[in-house]
């Protein structure tokens, strides 16, 4: 049963503006950036392990100053966004660089509107166990398939040989009784003609590089998470509405009930706030790859699977584990001092750039507080997560400057709206697929591969033995 609000969303954005005033009182006084120009390349940091400090490149998308706990995109401030704009307003606006006019605005609905239906791609999808799997394996598999589907089949004028398709029956094809490898072997399909007719190809979704593969992902991943979704409960993926914005689609086509205007909202902030944010190891992977001059799907597919790490947004899933086996704010001091003992990383804390308060926590967490209110068992867990902070606040933070992170506050949200936790990463992904391919496009602007390197500090000068007398 659907948890009941009977909150407006005028109250949100009043609680974001006032997290907004708050975070600009208490970090006043922090030093201002130091470096936010143009460079000359090559370019003089100190790095640290993990590339901490690295430059990678430069950027005009976003910015985050650790120190004073902002976060900043296309000039704009986050709680602002938060506050005042949507997430297909954001996206674009990362996309594009500005936020879009009435006449772009219209035209990007309606691509994202066009692309949230895949129909085709998800037959395809719905022939993996995806029930039996894990829910970001599913998605990276599933937004594999939005590429062969739109930039091969769809596009590409072939018709099957009937003669070279293998029957559904596989006992009629002679098993392979010896190994005798590539002369005997039984599955000879060849390479078909139609793939290499893309190479003419070049524009749009064809050549899967362009911007409109970037709508395609940022629109269907959205489809993709919610079928997840749907597929994990054993039920089956239903079609997007064209009449819904796309935070309260992707939440219509998890759930099959179209949600409230407050549960809408609420996804639509979460949405902007985990759209981007600097080279994170999620949005690095993405480069790496385009860097290589391989396509966005393939990107977005390597920005997936590291955001899949529990380090990094995999974080959400664990918060909500941490505080359901916490159970109450009276176990939180035992929990603090057995997990420190035992060098535990407390999940939802500590951010490699901030060093104050992760401004997206700012925001989560009086939503988290507003939604948990309506619902004692979220307002249990809500309970224990502020205890929770506030021990590792004593513990941590003035010394190690550790503080919630976006992951902190996102899961008990996330919860509030009936979301699993299984499914919280992949909410994360379907936000950040925008970030991931606006930041790609930029880079490929002055491509260079990515290529950096590590100090060698193995052994020389050893000699192959054979292997009975290897020790
Ligand atoms: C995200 O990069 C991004 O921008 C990421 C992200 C995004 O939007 O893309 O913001 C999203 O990934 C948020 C982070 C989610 N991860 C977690 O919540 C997992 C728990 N956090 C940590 O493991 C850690 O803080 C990281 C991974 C987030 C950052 O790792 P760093 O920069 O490599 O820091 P570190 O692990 O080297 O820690 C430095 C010190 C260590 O102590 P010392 O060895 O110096 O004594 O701080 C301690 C750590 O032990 N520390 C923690 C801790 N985080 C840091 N100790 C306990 N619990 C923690 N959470």
């Amino acid at each position: 049963m659907p948890k009941k609000y009977d909150g407006d969303t005028k109250k949100i954005t009043e609680l974001i503006t006032r997290a907004g005033e708050k975070a600009r009182r208490e970090t006043k006084g922090a030093p201002e950036p130091g470096l936010t120009k143009p460079i000359n390349w090559p370019v003089s940091c100190t790095v640290g392990p993990g590339l901490e400090g690295a430059i990678a490149c430069e950027s005009k998308i976003g910015y985050v100053n650790g120190t004073k706990g902002w976060l900043i995109y296309r000039g704009y401030d986050i709680f602002d966004l938060c506050a005042h704009s949507n997430f297909e307003e954001v996206s674009y606006l990362l996309l594009h660089g500005n936020l879009p006019t009435e006449s772009q605005f219209k035209e990007y609905k309606q691509k994202l509107t066009k692309y949230r239906n895949l129909n085709k791609t998800m037959r395809f999808f719905m022939n993996y166990p995806v029930e039996k799997m894990n829910a970001m394996s599913a998605l990276r598999i599933g937004s594999h398939l939005m590429r062969h589907e739109l930039t091969y089949a769809d596009t590409a004028s072939y018709k099957h040989d009937e003669s070279r398709i293998i029957s559904s029956d596989e006992d009629s094809i002679a098993m392979e009784t010896k190994p005798m490898g590539e002369k005997n072997a039984i599955y000879g399909f060849k390479r078909n003609k139609a793939i290499k007719k893309l190479k003419d190809i070049s524009s749009g979704l064809q050549s899967a590089t362009g911007i409109e593969s970037c709508y395609h992902l940022i629109s269907g991943v959205a489809t993709v998470a919610a079928a997840v979704s749907r597929l994990l409960e054993g039920k089956l993926p239903i079609e997007p509405d064209p009449e819904l914005s796309h935070a309260a689609n992707l939440l219509y086509m998890m759930t099959g009930r179209k949600p409230t205007p407050l549960e809408e909202r609420i996804m639509d902030v979460s949405l902007i706030l985990h759209a981007d944010h600097g080279m994170n190891a999620s949005t690095f992977a993405s480069m790496v790859v385009a860097s290589t001059l391989s396509d966005i799907y393939f990107s977005v597919g390597a920005g997936i699977a590291a955001l899949n790490g529990p380090l990094h947004g995999g974080a959400n899933e664990y918060v909500l584990y941490t505080l359901q086996e916490i159970e109450k704010p009276e176990n939180v001091k035992k929990w603090v001092k057995s997990a420190l003992k035992n060098k535990k990383k407390i999940m939802g804390f500590g951010h490699r750039v901030y060093k104050s308060y992760d401004p997206r926590a700012r925001v989560l967490a009086p939503l988290a507080k507003y939604l948990a209110q309506k619902d004692p068992e979220s307002q249990a867990l809500f309970n224990t997560a502020r205890a929770l902070e506030k021990e590792v606040s004593v513990a941590f933070g003035a010394k190690k400057k550790i503080f919630p992170n976006v992951d902190f506050y996102s899961g008990i949200v996330y919860s509030c709206l009936n979301i699993p936790p299984e499914m919280f990463t992949t909410i994360f992904a379907v936000s950040r697929v925008s970030g991931w391919t606006a930041r790609v496009l930029e880079y490929l602007e002055n491509n260079r591969i990515f290529r950096p390197r590590a100090m060698y500090t193995g052994a020389f000068d050893r000699k192959v033995v054979s292997m009975g007398r290897r020790k």
